[in-house]
Protein backbone atom coordinates (compact mmCIF):
# COMPACT_ATOMS: atom_id res chain seq x y z
CA UNK A 1 0.00 0.00 0.00
CA UNK A 2 1.53 3.73 -0.75
CA UNK A 3 0.91 6.63 1.19
CA UNK A 4 -0.92 8.77 -1.24
CA UNK A 5 -2.35 8.33 -5.10
CA UNK A 6 -3.24 11.00 -7.20
CA UNK A 7 -5.77 10.83 -9.98
CA UNK A 8 -5.75 13.55 -12.78
CA UNK A 9 -8.90 13.90 -14.35
CA UNK A 10 -12.65 13.01 -12.50
CA UNK A 11 -13.82 11.82 -15.93
CA UNK A 12 -15.09 8.17 -16.31
CA UNK A 13 -11.53 6.72 -16.47
CA UNK A 14 -10.75 8.96 -13.55
CA UNK A 15 -14.02 7.45 -11.77
CA UNK A 16 -13.51 4.22 -12.02
CA UNK A 17 -9.74 4.38 -11.08
CA UNK A 18 -10.65 6.07 -7.57
CA UNK A 19 -13.46 3.34 -7.17
CA UNK A 20 -10.98 0.75 -7.79
CA UNK A 21 -8.31 2.24 -5.94
CA UNK A 22 -10.03 2.57 -2.92
CA UNK A 23 -11.87 -1.11 -3.23
CA UNK A 24 -7.96 -2.38 -3.79
CA UNK A 25 -6.59 -0.57 -0.93
CA UNK A 26 -3.77 0.69 -3.00
CA UNK A 27 -3.05 3.70 -1.15
CA UNK A 28 -3.98 4.68 1.92
CA UNK A 29 -5.21 8.23 0.74
CA UNK A 30 -6.73 8.27 -2.90
CA UNK A 31 -6.83 12.11 -4.34
CA UNK A 32 -8.13 13.54 -7.28
CA UNK A 33 -8.05 16.67 -9.19
CA UNK A 34 -10.47 18.20 -11.98
CA UNK A 35 -11.03 21.43 -12.87
CA UNK A 36 -14.89 20.47 -14.06
CA UNK A 37 -17.18 22.64 -14.37
CA UNK A 38 -15.21 25.20 -15.61
CA UNK A 39 -16.44 28.93 -14.46
CA UNK A 40 -17.72 30.87 -17.76
CA UNK A 41 -16.37 34.88 -17.60
CA UNK A 42 -18.85 35.31 -20.22
CA UNK A 43 -22.13 33.81 -18.12
CA UNK A 44 -23.92 35.30 -15.64
CA UNK A 45 -22.39 35.94 -12.71
CA UNK A 46 -24.83 33.98 -10.72
CA UNK A 47 -23.92 31.33 -12.58
CA UNK A 48 -20.54 31.54 -12.17
CA UNK A 49 -20.74 31.20 -8.68
CA UNK A 50 -22.29 28.28 -8.63
CA UNK A 51 -20.08 26.52 -11.03
CA UNK A 52 -17.47 27.78 -8.71
CA UNK A 53 -19.39 25.94 -6.04
CA UNK A 54 -19.75 23.00 -8.00
CA UNK A 55 -16.76 20.03 -8.43
CA UNK A 56 -16.84 16.74 -10.29
CA UNK A 57 -13.89 15.64 -8.42
CA UNK A 58 -15.81 16.46 -4.97
CA UNK A 59 -19.14 15.31 -5.91
CA UNK A 60 -17.36 11.96 -7.40
CA UNK A 61 -15.12 11.57 -4.22
CA UNK A 62 -18.02 12.11 -2.18
CA UNK A 63 -19.87 9.56 -3.57
CA UNK A 64 -17.38 7.08 -3.39
CA UNK A 65 -17.00 7.76 0.28
CA UNK A 66 -20.35 7.03 1.12
CA UNK A 67 -20.02 3.51 -0.33
CA UNK A 68 -16.65 3.02 1.71
CA UNK A 69 -18.42 1.57 4.43
CA UNK A 70 -20.09 -1.04 1.96
CA UNK A 71 -16.29 -1.94 0.40
CA UNK A 72 -15.08 -2.32 4.17
CA UNK A 73 -11.76 0.63 3.08
CA UNK A 74 -10.52 2.85 5.08
CA UNK A 75 -9.20 4.85 1.84
CA UNK A 76 -8.86 8.85 2.64
CA UNK A 77 -10.56 10.52 -0.35
CA UNK A 78 -9.32 14.02 -1.06
CA UNK A 79 -11.01 16.24 -3.89
CA UNK A 80 -10.33 19.61 -5.62
CA UNK A 81 -10.70 21.82 -8.20
CA UNK A 82 -7.45 22.39 -8.31
CA UNK A 83 -4.00 20.83 -8.53
CA UNK A 84 -3.13 21.50 -4.36
CA UNK A 85 -4.66 18.11 -3.81
CA UNK A 86 -1.68 16.08 -5.43
CA UNK A 87 0.72 17.72 -2.70
CA UNK A 88 2.86 14.74 -1.56
CA UNK A 89 1.90 11.57 -3.80
CA UNK A 90 4.00 8.87 -4.26
CA UNK A 91 1.88 7.93 -7.70
CA UNK A 92 -0.02 9.73 -10.43
CA UNK A 93 -2.46 7.87 -12.93
CA UNK A 94 -2.90 11.01 -15.28
CA UNK A 95 -6.33 11.01 -17.68
CA UNK A 96 -6.21 14.49 -18.10
CA UNK A 97 -7.59 15.53 -21.55
CA UNK A 98 -11.17 15.39 -23.60
CA UNK A 99 -11.18 11.84 -25.12
CA UNK A 100 -12.64 10.78 -28.56
CA UNK A 101 -15.80 11.34 -29.24
CA UNK A 102 -18.59 10.50 -32.02
CA UNK A 103 -19.70 13.39 -34.43
CA UNK A 104 -23.29 13.42 -35.10
CA UNK A 105 -22.49 11.39 -38.56
CA UNK A 106 -20.64 8.85 -36.40
CA UNK A 107 -17.25 9.51 -38.10
CA UNK A 108 -14.47 10.28 -34.97
CA UNK A 109 -11.04 11.81 -34.67
CA UNK A 110 -8.15 10.19 -34.18
CA UNK A 111 -6.18 10.05 -31.00
CA UNK A 112 -3.24 12.31 -33.04
CA UNK A 113 -6.16 15.00 -33.24
CA UNK A 114 -6.51 15.19 -30.03
CA UNK A 115 -3.10 16.70 -29.41
CA UNK A 116 -3.78 20.49 -29.69
CA UNK A 117 -6.26 20.57 -27.22
CA UNK A 118 -5.30 18.11 -24.76
CA UNK A 119 -1.45 19.74 -25.27
CA UNK A 120 -2.62 22.44 -22.83
CA UNK A 121 -3.78 20.85 -20.55
CA UNK A 122 -0.76 18.70 -19.90
CA UNK A 123 1.17 21.31 -19.71
CA UNK A 124 -0.79 22.58 -16.18
CA UNK A 125 -0.04 18.60 -15.44
CA UNK A 126 3.82 18.75 -15.81
CA UNK A 127 4.08 22.22 -13.68
CA UNK A 128 1.49 20.78 -11.47
CA UNK A 129 3.54 17.40 -10.71
CA UNK A 130 6.89 19.37 -10.79
CA UNK A 131 4.91 21.67 -7.97
CA UNK A 132 3.73 19.18 -5.45
CA UNK A 133 5.15 15.63 -6.19
CA UNK A 134 8.09 15.62 -8.86
CA UNK A 135 9.56 12.05 -7.36
CA UNK A 136 5.71 10.56 -7.71
CA UNK A 137 5.95 7.49 -10.16
CA UNK A 138 3.75 8.30 -13.23
CA UNK A 139 1.53 6.22 -15.41
CA UNK A 140 -0.25 8.31 -17.79
CA UNK A 141 -3.53 7.64 -20.37
CA UNK A 142 -4.72 10.65 -21.70
CA UNK A 143 -4.22 10.70 -25.64
CA UNK A 144 -2.36 11.10 -28.05
CA UNK A 145 -0.97 8.69 -25.99
CA UNK A 146 2.60 8.37 -26.83
CA UNK A 147 2.83 12.07 -27.52
CA UNK A 148 1.60 12.54 -24.47
CA UNK A 149 3.96 10.91 -22.28
CA UNK A 150 6.93 12.41 -24.70
CA UNK A 151 5.51 15.91 -23.61
CA UNK A 152 5.28 15.12 -19.61
CA UNK A 153 8.75 13.88 -19.86
CA UNK A 154 10.24 16.76 -22.06
CA UNK A 155 8.82 19.10 -19.38
CA UNK A 156 9.36 17.00 -16.16
CA UNK A 157 12.74 14.95 -17.05
CA UNK A 158 12.21 12.52 -14.34
CA UNK A 159 14.16 9.16 -14.40
CA UNK A 160 13.40 7.30 -16.98
CA UNK A 161 12.15 4.26 -14.87
CA UNK A 162 9.25 6.40 -12.99
CA UNK A 163 7.18 7.24 -16.26
CA UNK A 164 5.33 5.12 -18.33
CA UNK A 165 2.26 5.33 -20.60
CA UNK A 166 -0.80 2.64 -20.25
CA UNK A 167 -1.74 1.36 -23.75
CA UNK A 168 -0.15 -2.12 -24.92
CA UNK A 169 -1.88 -3.14 -21.64
CA UNK A 170 -5.43 -2.01 -22.85
CA UNK A 171 -4.52 -3.46 -26.82
CA UNK A 172 -3.17 -6.51 -25.29
CA UNK A 173 -6.29 -7.32 -23.60
CA UNK A 174 -8.46 -6.56 -26.65
CA UNK A 175 -6.57 -8.91 -28.05
CA UNK A 176 -6.05 -11.53 -25.35
CA UNK A 177 -10.17 -10.91 -25.55
CA UNK A 178 -10.82 -11.43 -29.21
CA UNK A 179 -8.25 -14.65 -29.62
CA UNK A 180 -10.34 -16.29 -26.65
CA UNK A 181 -13.43 -15.98 -27.93
CA UNK A 182 -12.32 -17.44 -31.38
CA UNK A 183 -10.45 -20.13 -29.82
CA UNK A 184 -13.62 -20.99 -27.34
CA UNK A 185 -10.99 -20.33 -24.03
CA UNK A 186 -11.04 -18.91 -21.02
CA UNK A 187 -9.50 -15.32 -20.95
CA UNK A 188 -6.81 -16.49 -18.52
CA UNK A 189 -5.15 -18.53 -21.20
CA UNK A 190 -4.38 -16.51 -23.68
CA UNK A 191 -1.25 -14.25 -23.44
CA UNK A 192 -0.27 -11.68 -25.74
CA UNK A 193 1.43 -8.58 -26.88
CA UNK A 194 0.39 -5.67 -28.60
CA UNK A 195 3.50 -3.10 -28.82
CA UNK A 196 4.32 -0.11 -30.88
CA UNK A 197 2.29 3.29 -30.85
CA UNK A 198 -0.94 3.38 -29.28
CA UNK A 199 -2.70 4.25 -32.66
CA UNK A 200 -4.15 2.51 -35.75
CA UNK A 201 -0.38 1.33 -36.53
CA UNK A 202 0.07 -0.72 -33.40
CA UNK A 203 1.50 -4.14 -33.80
CA UNK A 204 -0.46 -7.22 -32.52
CA UNK A 205 2.40 -9.68 -32.08
CA UNK A 206 1.56 -12.99 -33.08
CA UNK A 207 4.66 -14.89 -32.67
CA UNK A 208 4.03 -13.80 -28.48
CA UNK A 209 0.54 -14.82 -28.94
CA UNK A 210 0.09 -18.28 -26.80
CA UNK A 211 -2.80 -20.51 -25.55
CA UNK A 212 -1.85 -21.93 -22.54
CA UNK A 213 1.82 -21.76 -23.40
CA UNK A 214 0.93 -22.96 -27.25
CA UNK A 215 1.43 -21.07 -30.21
CA UNK A 216 -2.13 -19.47 -31.10
CA UNK A 217 -2.11 -20.94 -34.37
CA UNK A 218 -3.06 -23.78 -33.16
CA UNK A 219 -6.32 -22.52 -31.98
CA UNK A 220 -7.54 -20.41 -34.72
CA UNK A 221 -6.89 -20.27 -38.46
CA UNK A 222 -4.22 -17.64 -40.11
CA UNK A 223 -7.52 -15.58 -41.73
CA UNK A 224 -9.22 -15.22 -38.48
CA UNK A 225 -6.09 -14.04 -36.72
CA UNK A 226 -5.34 -11.35 -39.52
CA UNK A 227 -9.29 -10.24 -38.79
CA UNK A 228 -8.60 -10.50 -34.83
CA UNK A 229 -5.52 -7.99 -35.52
CA UNK A 230 -7.20 -5.65 -37.58
CA UNK A 231 -10.04 -5.35 -35.50
CA UNK A 232 -7.38 -5.09 -32.19
CA UNK A 233 -5.77 -1.92 -34.00
CA UNK A 234 -9.50 -0.51 -34.42
CA UNK A 235 -10.70 -1.75 -31.09
CA UNK A 236 -10.24 1.99 -29.33
CA UNK A 237 -12.49 3.43 -32.22
CA UNK A 238 -15.61 0.78 -32.60
CA UNK A 239 -15.90 1.42 -28.58
CA UNK A 240 -15.94 5.25 -29.68
CA UNK A 241 -18.20 4.66 -31.94
CA UNK A 242 -20.55 2.79 -29.89
CA UNK A 243 -20.57 4.32 -27.01
CA UNK A 244 -21.74 7.99 -29.10
CA UNK A 245 -20.86 10.31 -25.72
CA UNK A 246 -16.93 9.48 -25.62
CA UNK A 247 -14.39 6.58 -25.64
CA UNK A 248 -13.93 3.65 -23.39
CA UNK A 249 -12.89 3.82 -19.66
CA UNK A 250 -13.58 0.88 -18.03
CA UNK A 251 -11.11 -1.30 -19.91
CA UNK A 252 -8.17 1.28 -19.80
CA UNK A 253 -8.99 2.00 -15.88
CA UNK A 254 -8.17 -1.10 -15.85
CA UNK A 255 -5.51 -1.66 -17.52
CA UNK A 256 -3.58 1.24 -15.56
CA UNK A 257 -4.19 -0.31 -12.15
CA UNK A 258 -3.00 -3.55 -13.35
CA UNK A 259 -0.34 -1.48 -14.30
CA UNK A 260 -0.07 0.21 -10.70
CA UNK A 261 -0.46 -3.02 -8.95
CA UNK A 262 2.40 -4.53 -10.14
CA UNK A 263 4.40 -1.52 -9.30
CA UNK A 264 2.99 -1.26 -5.22
CA UNK A 265 3.47 -4.86 -4.98
CA UNK A 266 6.55 -5.33 -6.95
CA UNK A 267 5.62 -7.98 -8.93
CA UNK A 268 8.51 -7.62 -11.38
CA UNK A 269 5.29 -8.10 -13.87
CA UNK A 270 6.12 -8.19 -17.65
CA UNK A 271 3.89 -6.11 -19.74
CA UNK A 272 3.39 -3.93 -23.08
CA UNK A 273 3.90 -0.15 -21.80
CA UNK A 274 4.92 2.68 -23.27
CA UNK A 275 8.38 3.34 -22.12
CA UNK A 276 11.41 5.83 -22.86
CA UNK A 277 13.63 4.14 -25.40
CA UNK A 278 17.36 4.74 -25.27
CA UNK A 279 18.46 2.43 -28.31
CA UNK A 280 16.33 -0.52 -27.86
CA UNK A 281 14.63 -1.32 -30.52
CA UNK A 282 16.52 1.08 -32.89
CA UNK A 283 15.05 3.89 -31.11
CA UNK A 284 16.17 6.62 -29.13
CA UNK A 285 14.57 9.20 -27.31
CA UNK A 286 10.68 8.50 -28.05
CA UNK A 287 8.45 6.54 -25.49
CA UNK A 288 6.77 3.61 -27.64
CA UNK A 289 5.20 0.80 -26.59
CA UNK A 290 7.83 -2.37 -25.63
CA UNK A 291 7.73 -5.04 -23.41
CA UNK A 292 8.77 -4.36 -19.95
CA UNK A 293 9.07 -5.37 -16.43
CA UNK A 294 7.45 -3.14 -13.74
CA UNK A 295 8.07 -3.34 -10.10
CA UNK A 296 8.72 -1.43 -7.34
CA UNK A 297 11.23 0.41 -9.14
CA UNK A 298 8.80 1.36 -11.89
CA UNK A 299 10.03 0.62 -15.70
CA UNK A 300 12.86 -1.55 -14.24
CA UNK A 301 14.13 -3.50 -17.11
CA UNK A 302 13.03 -3.14 -21.48
CA UNK A 303 13.08 -6.72 -23.25
CA UNK A 304 14.08 -6.95 -26.30
CA UNK A 305 12.55 -9.45 -28.01
CA UNK A 306 13.45 -10.77 -31.50
CA UNK A 307 10.45 -10.28 -33.88
CA UNK A 308 10.12 -11.32 -37.08
CA UNK A 309 10.38 -9.39 -40.05
CA UNK A 310 7.49 -8.73 -40.73
CA UNK A 311 6.57 -7.71 -37.16
CA UNK A 312 9.96 -5.93 -37.12
CA UNK A 313 8.79 -3.43 -40.29
CA UNK A 314 5.22 -2.82 -38.49
CA UNK A 315 6.88 -2.05 -35.52
CA UNK A 316 9.02 0.54 -37.42
CA UNK A 317 5.93 1.83 -39.07
CA UNK A 318 4.41 2.68 -35.78
CA UNK A 319 7.52 3.90 -34.38
CA UNK A 320 7.44 6.35 -37.51
CA UNK A 321 3.60 7.50 -36.54
CA UNK A 322 4.90 8.32 -32.70
CA UNK A 323 7.79 10.20 -33.82
CA UNK A 324 6.19 11.99 -36.11
CA UNK A 325 3.18 13.18 -33.52
CA UNK A 326 5.97 13.83 -31.26
CA UNK A 327 7.43 15.90 -33.81
CA UNK A 328 4.23 17.87 -33.50
CA UNK A 329 4.75 18.24 -29.92
CA UNK A 330 8.25 20.21 -30.47
CA UNK A 331 6.69 22.41 -33.23
CA UNK A 332 4.13 22.93 -30.66
CA UNK A 333 6.35 23.49 -27.82
CA UNK A 334 9.12 24.98 -29.56
CA UNK A 335 13.00 23.81 -30.00
CA UNK A 336 13.46 20.05 -30.83
CA UNK A 337 14.32 17.24 -28.21
CA UNK A 338 13.58 13.93 -30.44
CA UNK A 339 15.94 11.83 -31.60
C1 LIG B 1 -8.81 3.57 -26.15
C2 LIG B 1 -8.46 4.93 -25.67
C3 LIG B 1 -8.67 5.16 -24.22
O1 LIG B 1 -8.00 2.92 -26.82
O2 LIG B 1 -7.22 5.33 -26.12
O3 LIG B 1 -9.92 3.13 -25.87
Amino acid sequence: MLDKIGVIGAGYIGGVLVQELVRRRLAKTVAVTDPAPFVNPDDPPERQETAKKQSVAKGKALDIMEGTPLLGSDTILEASKGYEVLDGCDMIINTAGVPRKARPDGSFPSREELLEINLKVTGQVADAIARYCKNAMIISIANPLDAIVYTLNRKLDPPKNKIVGMAGMLDSSRYRTFVAQAAGVSVSNVEALVLGGHGDTMVPVRSCCRIAGMPVEKFVPADELEAIESRTRKAGGEVVGLLGFGSAFVSPALSALDMAEAIIYDKKKIVAACARLEGEYGVKGLFVGVPVILGAGGVERIIEHDLTDSEKSALDKSVAAVRKTCEEVDRMLGASAAV
